[in-house]
């Protein structure tokens, strides 16, 4: 199992083909994300009925919560065709100019990673999202001529775990903007139970709920560790997902009673031990744990911040006095009210 990361919500190699099979196709079958959903329904159901092209749509949150996923659908609930590409993968503003000029009226183009596309490119954007055109120069010197090229109007959606890495001229061109939230354990139970269905799996319902209590509140990380207390139960049980076999293969994972692994409380310990509970900047904190700076902040922060286990403030990481607790530290009086204080100037 080398090198595997049962918590990470980036997507690993072996997620790719089930995250196909489990991936819901209709707004209905998609869980949770309720106020996201009920808006992006009526703006369909309005584009629909004027056949317009829907709003463009700029979606971001963590790794895993259903991004990609909301995507699709949309295109599918429109009836719509769907191109997808991301940032990195359009190098030149010829790339996205081809990709423009082929897409049919009202079709949905999806990129990833937006935030990764380079300057030059994002221009080409700007008056394709606006006006649906194209605009190029044409010649040289003063005889040079401006020439513009309608596109069929088309609907991009963008997706990103970043939202604050996105120029504000991009930014302002996203008439709907839908930040996803992490899930609470009900949804991700639901979750957990349709892709048992759809897998053939069999799960008692407190397993499923326990599952869900560790999962981060994501369902990319839901659906992975169902799989490996699948292959757990399978061989030390009787392929029936019990809690007892749940609990048993989590803890073989050294995943903790909520959700944390090894990473994170290496993460925790570093900021309470090492740096007195904080303020610790992130390259620092980066080089004493040898986690990626990258990855501390998109997979590994937004849930502890989530727990209100850390914050960030303009000094650096703080650990707040729920870590204190569920990791049996102490934590005295004027340390506490020290740490409050730096919070509560991040707050205002
Ligand atoms: N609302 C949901 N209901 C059911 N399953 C979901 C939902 N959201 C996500 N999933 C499941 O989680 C998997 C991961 O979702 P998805 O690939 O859309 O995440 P993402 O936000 O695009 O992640 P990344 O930032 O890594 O690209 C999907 O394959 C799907 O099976
Ligand atoms: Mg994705």
């Amino acid at each position: 199992m080398e090198g595997e990361n049962f918590i990470s919500s980036s997507k690993q190699k072996a997620d790719e083909l089930i995250e196909v099979s489990l991936r819901p196709n209709t707004l209905d079958e998609y869980i949770g994300q309720n106020k996201i959903k009920e808006s992006i329904k009526i703006y369909i159901e309005a584009a629909k009925n004027r056949d317009d092209a829907l709003d463009h749509v700029l979606l971001f949150g963590p790794p895993g919560l259903g991004k990609t996923t909301l995507a699709h659908i949309v295109a599918n609930e429109l009836g719509s065709q769907i191109r997808i590409t991301s940032g990195p993968a359009i190098s030149h503003a010829a790339d996205l100019a081809a990709i423009l000029t082929n897409l049919g009226k009202n079709d949905v183009l999806f990129i990833d990673e937006i935030h990764r596309l380079n300057r030059s490119v994002e221009e080409v954007l700007y008056p394709a999202m606006e006006d649906f055109a194209l605009d190029f120069v044409v010649g040289k010197g003063p005889s040079a001529k401006s020439v513009r090229i309608k596109l069929q109007p088309f609907t991009l959606i963008g997706a990103t775990t970043r939202a604050g890495m996105l120029t504000g001229p991009l930014r302002d061109r996203f008439g709907v903007l839908g930040r996803l939230e992490m899930y609470d354990e009900k949804d991700l139970s639901t979750i957990l139970k349709r892709s048992a269905k759809i897998l053939g799996i069999e799960i008692e319902e407190d397993a499923t709920l326990e599952i869900a209590r560790r999962s981060r509140g994501t369902p990319r990380i839901a659906n992975r560790l169902l799989k490996r207390v699948r292959d757990y139960a399978q061989v030390k049980g009787e392929g029936i997902i019990t809690l007892e076999m749940a609990q048993k293969a989590l803890k073989m994972m050294e995943i903790d009673s909520i959700g944390l692994d090894s990473v994170d409380h290496r993460l925790l310990n570093a900021i309470i031990d090492k740096f007195g509970g904080g303020p610790v900047g992130l390259d620092t904190l980066s080089a004493s744990t040898g986690e990626e700076a990258t990855t501390i902040e998109d997979v590994y922060e937004p849930y502890l911040m989530q727990l209100g286990f850390i914050a960030r403030t303009n000094r650096g990481r703080i650990a707040l006095p729920r870590a204190y607790e569920h990791l049996g530290k102490k934590l005295d009086e004027k340390k506490a009210s020290e740490l409050e204080k730096l919070k509560k100037v991040q707050d205002n």
